[in-house]
């Protein structure tokens, strides 16, 4: 598919999360240190959007059971998650976000 346009930039906010509809896939788009970063929306434990959970020290918390994932990486980083994330680059063209979801 290529590079999706996602969001505005101005959408996001420093340490906070949303989540967008990107050709039908759920993302969660992330700003840390001014710096856009993008997962799946969709936790790998249950289902629970992680764009409604919390970060916190370079991690999201998902609402749900509060397992955690490293933003950068997906990495699980503690129960009852286990599953990495998936993460997706992410390009800047002024004022636009674009995700590629390969
Ligand atoms: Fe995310 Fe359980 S659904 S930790």
């Amino acid at each position: 598919m290529g590079w999706l346009r996602a969001a505005s930039f101005d959408d996001l906010k420093e340490g906070g999360v949303i989540g967008v509809d990107v050709a039908g896939t759920a993302v969660a788009l992330y700003l840390l240190d001014g710096v856009v970063y993008a997962t799946h929306n969709i936790c790998t434990h249950q289902f629970a959007f992680l764009s409604e959970g919390y970060v916190e020290d370079g991690c999201i918390e998902c609402p749900l059971h509060q397992g955690q994932f490293d933003i950068r990486t997906g990495k699980a980083q503690c129960a009852p998650v286990t599953g990495r994330l998936a993460t997706y680059q992410v390009k800047r063209e002024g004022d636009d976000i674009f995700v590629d979801l390969e």
